[in-house]
């Protein structure tokens, strides 16, 4: 199992038990991390704060992505707490519920715009305000999670695809910039998974069904599985891996039609 002993990370997307950032959380925290957790607004403090129970000496903190302030007093009561950070998981994402439920073509200009804000900039955002704290430690690790709906179409996914376009360029153009400071950026494309986000996606079951039908492993996956492949891109097992998007999927991409 890669080792994060005496290593500092901060993750953003834990909404409650079934998030994926959880299971990223509870998996880098057993391999020796010490966290800081954010959570949304007061309505998902409290959940994050019962989780946090189960981790060792965690800060949690609120943070909406949206809120420049938010985001620059994370980072600085890391920098207080921590002295510096190793890595960033980003897990927020957020396309309002009208915008998955009607042809994408009728997608509004404000729907458009708040996601691509919470799901896609956000990760820019919070990259630019960590960096310094990461070139302390020489280097570090950011992983985002993003979806095949990027690429292709599955219905009602609509803009939330095309933000996880922008994400994921988004990846690449931040592994550029900042390589050279030996910070390492990267994403993982999970299968679907029944959680919180995904149960606004109108038909989310079918999707699920599809995998199972179609998947080369012939399965769904599951957040475990997904915070196992992130335990590798956060430690020093990934050292020579930026810019990446790693399938974490069953194989389900690799499948064309019949
Ligand atoms: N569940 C899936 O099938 C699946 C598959 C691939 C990728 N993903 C991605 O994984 C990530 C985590 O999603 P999840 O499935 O664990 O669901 P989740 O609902 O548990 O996590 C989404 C998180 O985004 C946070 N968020 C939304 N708006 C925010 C804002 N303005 N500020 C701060 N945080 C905000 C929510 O609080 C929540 O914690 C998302 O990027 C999602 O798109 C999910």
């Amino acid at each position: 199992m890669p080792d994060l002993t005496g290593k500092h990370g901060l993750v953003v997307g834990v909404a409650n038990k079934r998030s994926i950032s959880w299971a990223i959380a509870q998996a880098a925290g057993a391999a020796g991390a010490r966290l800081a957790l954010t959570y949304q607004g007061e309505r998902l403090e409290e959940n994050v704060r019962d989780l946090s129970e189960a981790l060792e000496s965690p800060l949690v903190l609120p943070c909406d992505v949206t809120n420049d302030q938010q985001v620059a007093e994370v980072v600085a009561a890391i920098d207080r707490d921590f002295g510096g950070l190793d890595f960033l998981v980003h897990g927020a994402a957020f396309a309002p519920q009208a915008e998955l439920s009607k042809p994408f073509v009728e997608t509004s200009r404000e729907g458009f715009r708040i996601a691509l804000d919470v799901s896609a900039y956000s990760l820019v955002a919070l990259t630019n305000a960590v960096a310094p704290l990461m070139e302390r430690r020489g280097g570090g690790s950011v992983l985002t999670l993003t979806y095949l709906g990027s690429q292709r179409v599955f219905t009602n996914y609509n803009v939330m695809g095309v933000a996880k376009a922008a994400l994921e360029s988004s990846v690449r153009y931040l592994a550029a910039d900042l390589g050279p400071k030996n910070i390492r950026v990267n994403a993982i494309s999970a299968g679907a998974i029944k959680t919180l986000a995904a149960s606004g996606i109108s038909g989310f079951s079918s999707i699920l069904q599809v995998y199972r039908d179609r998947a080369p492993l012939r399965r769904a996956v599951d957040q475990s599985e997904v915070a196992d492949a992130a335990l590798f891109l956060l430690s020093s097992q990934s050292r020579a891996v930026t810019g990446e998007i790693v399938m974490v999927d069953a194989g389900f991409h690799a499948i064309g039609g019949a």
